[in-house]
């Protein structure tokens, strides 16, 4: 997130729920196997190339373990069970992208809709 950064337009609600620098996972890739999601960060490679072991771009990995320590008490990054719920709307977001969509309107966090039969035969979940 950018708590700082304050403008009139809103940030799309893509900014957040499929990107993952905002989620703090850093650059990358995520995947969805019909059951859970992956993330394949995109420094990998650089890292191996120049013998790093940790990424400098991610604030969390994706078990929700924090890759960085903070000076605030209270700071931290999103946990898993955040960050389950944040990607779960993005996966929705490519056909249901406004608030005023009833799929996004009605959404329960501890109760996430049902996915609808178009989602499940682009995701070809089994
Ligand atoms: C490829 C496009 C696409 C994706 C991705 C998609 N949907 Fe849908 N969904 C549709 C369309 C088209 C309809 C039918 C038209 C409508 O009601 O907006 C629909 C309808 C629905 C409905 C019924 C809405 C109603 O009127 O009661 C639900 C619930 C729903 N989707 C849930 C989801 C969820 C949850 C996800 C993500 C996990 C998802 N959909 C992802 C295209 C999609
Ligand atoms: C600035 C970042 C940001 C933007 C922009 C954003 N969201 Fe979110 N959204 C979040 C976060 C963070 C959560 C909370 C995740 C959690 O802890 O459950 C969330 C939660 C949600 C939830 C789940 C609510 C619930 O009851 O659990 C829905 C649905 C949602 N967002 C839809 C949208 C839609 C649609 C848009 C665009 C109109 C949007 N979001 C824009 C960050 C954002």
């Amino acid at each position: 997130m950018d708590p700082h950064t304050t403008s009139k337009t809103p940030r799309k609600c893509r900014d957040c729920h499929t990107n993952t620098k905002s989620m703090g996972l850093g650059y990358g890739a995520i995947s969805f196997s019909g059951k859970d999601w992956d993330f394949i960060p995109a420094t990998s490679i650089a890292l191996k190339i120049f013998g790093q072991d940790k990424r400098l771009d991610a604030f969390v990995n994706k078990d929700g373990k924090p890759l960085v320590h903070t000076s605030r008490s209270g700071l931290r990054p999103f946990n898993k069970a955040e960050l389950n719920r944040i990607i779960q709307v993005g996966l929705c977001l490519p056909c249901h992208n406004k608030m005023t969509d009833p799929v996004m309107k009605n959404w329960k966090g501890a109760n996430p809709p049902v996915p609808c039969q178009n989602f499940i035969d682009i995701f070809k979940v089994p």
